[in-house]
């Protein structure tokens, strides 16, 4: 038997499981996942809505402080309380956890439309996050009665 190749060996495997634990400790930016994003048809070319729900898949909470589109110049985060909307700076999305923008409560407020959307457009969205960064969706135009909870959009995926 060889001691001084196995040695060697045994250098370069604990070589590379150090590699490995600080190639994964230093990898802590966020990520997000976005999923059900819709805008209700807009009624004219004032205002619209964007909901959607941000998954945060990492173990560092982060928080949503913006958002820009081409559709309007001016992107709000909106919350509602007592049924009245009002604007924030930002909005936190737990570790391991997830942010719901949804009719009646949080959203994205787009005001002064450049065009009024209709059922079957996409509107693109840059949503910002402090430490995530940049994350880019689409949203999908949906009636105005729309709530997001459409059982045929959940069918046929496999489960
Ligand atoms: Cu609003």
């Amino acid at each position: 038997m060889n001691t001084r190749t196995t040695r060697t060996l045994a250098a370069a495997l604990s070589l590379a499981a150090v590699l490995a634990i600080s190639g994964c400790s230093g990898d802590s930016k966020p990520e997000m996942t976005v999923s059900g994003a819709f805008m209700p048809q807009p009624v004219n070319d004032k205002m619209a809505g964007g909901f959607m729900v941000i998954k945060n898949d990492s173990a560092a909470a982060d928080k949503l402080t913006g958002a820009a589109s081409p559709l309007s110049d001016d992107l709000q985060i909106h919350e509602t309380k007592d049924q009245k909307m009002q604007q924030v700076q930002s909005m936190d999305v737990p570790a391991n956890g997830e942010l719901k923008l949804e009719r009646g409560g949080n959203h994205i407020m787009f005001m002064g439309l450049k065009s009024t959307p209709k059922v079957g457009d996409k509107v693109t969205v840059e949503l910002r996050f402090e430490k995530a960064g940049t994350v880019k969706v689409e949203l999908d135009v949906k009636e105005r009665t729309y709530t997001g909870q459409d059982p045929a959009s959940t069918a046929g995926n496999g489960h």
